[in-house]
């Protein structure tokens, strides 16, 4: 009789526990936010999905439906203001407000720093953080009013250890941490909660897999790496349990973090001996 009670209230726990609460989720249209957009609709979340690339986004969105919830697209660039405006506005009017925003998009680089295009310059902090920015100032108003409210920021274990050959990427995503921190210390006690979720390499999908594994870089097993699903499980449980920040990571990176808070000289030590700016090097065709 327990193990029944306790396993309805495990299905009901892993469920539709999002039944009825409406996310918005940036960079949709594949990759990680493509797994999340589904996880959530899994959930019975609404979703108002973003993207550049419509016709995937739409395939999405499709497949986010058969979930048995309400799907709004707005394609467009996250970078433009009016963009992130129309997102917002269609998401409240769809869905009367809205729950959860996971900050998804993202672009990325590995090169020399010196040789990035200043444009490119600007169009990685435009997404990776002027967009995650405004997106939190848009909605956590309503939230806070409504004493709930999520926000989930895609950062990223290079916002935590600045791997080489990747400096514009590692700074905005050490920003997003920073971010996430200081709002959840804000809006404590509203039933408001910003986390950071901070996966390292990660296997299979997504932009380290396109820009690395399928030019064979190959790296060291110490230094770790995390697969699609583990993120996916990761922004679940941070909308379930508000935790500020989470890295996802096979578990060596642990003790690695917390030596580095202590010592930045013994952290780029142990950077280098795993071979992490090196494998950046390799995945900008430097080595
Ligand atoms: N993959 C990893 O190893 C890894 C590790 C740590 C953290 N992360 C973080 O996870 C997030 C997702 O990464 P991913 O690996 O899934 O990357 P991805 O496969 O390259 O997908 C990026 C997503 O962002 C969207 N996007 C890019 N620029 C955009 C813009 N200007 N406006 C609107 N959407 C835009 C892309 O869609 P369109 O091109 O259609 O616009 C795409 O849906 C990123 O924030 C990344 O930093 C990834």
């Amino acid at each position: 009789m327990l193990r029944r009670r306790n396993q309805v209230q495990n299905d009901s726990a892993s469920g539709r526990r999002l039944e009825g609460q409406s996310a918005i989720v940036t960079g949709a249209s594949r990759g990680l936010g493509a797994l999340v957009a589904e996880r959530l609709a899994r959930a019975g979340a609404n979703l108002a999905l973003t993207a550049r690339s419509e016709g995937p986004l739409e395939e999405v969105a499709a497949r986010a439906r058969r979930h048995g919830v309400q799907v709004i697209t707005v394609p467009g660039d996250i970078s433009d203001a009016a963009v992130r405006a129309k997102l917002v506005d269609n998401a409240e009017t769809a869905f009367g407000r809205i729950d959860i925003l996971v900050n998804n998009a993202g672009l990325f680089e590995t090169a020399p720093f010196t040789s990035v295009d200043p444009a490119t310059i600007d169009d990685i902090l435009a997404v990776n953080m002027h967009a995650v920015l405004h997106l939190m100032h848009a909605v956590l108003p309503g939230m806070a009013e409504r004493g709930h409210g999520r926000v989930v920021n895609m950062s990223s274990l290079a916002g935590r250890v600045a791997p080489a050959y990747s400096t514009v990427y590692a700074t905005t995503k050490a920003g997003e941490i920073a971010a996430s921190n200081a709002l959840n210390a804000e809006y404590r006690g509203t039933g408001v909660t910003v986390s950071a979720v901070c996966p390292g390499w990660v296997t299979d999908t997504g932009m380290w897999h396109d820009a690395a594994a399928s030019r064979g870089v190959t790296t060291s097993r110490l230094a770790g790496k995390t697969t699609p699903s583990k993120v996916v499980r990761a922004v679940m449980k941070v909308i379930d349990t508000g935790l500020p920040e989470i890295y996802v990571n096979t578990p060596p990176i642990r003790p690695m973090l917390v030596l580095g808070e202590s010592s930045p000289r013994l952290r780029h030590f142990m950077l280098r001996l795993l071979g992490v700016h090196r494998a950046f090097k390799r995945a900008a065709e430097l080595d």
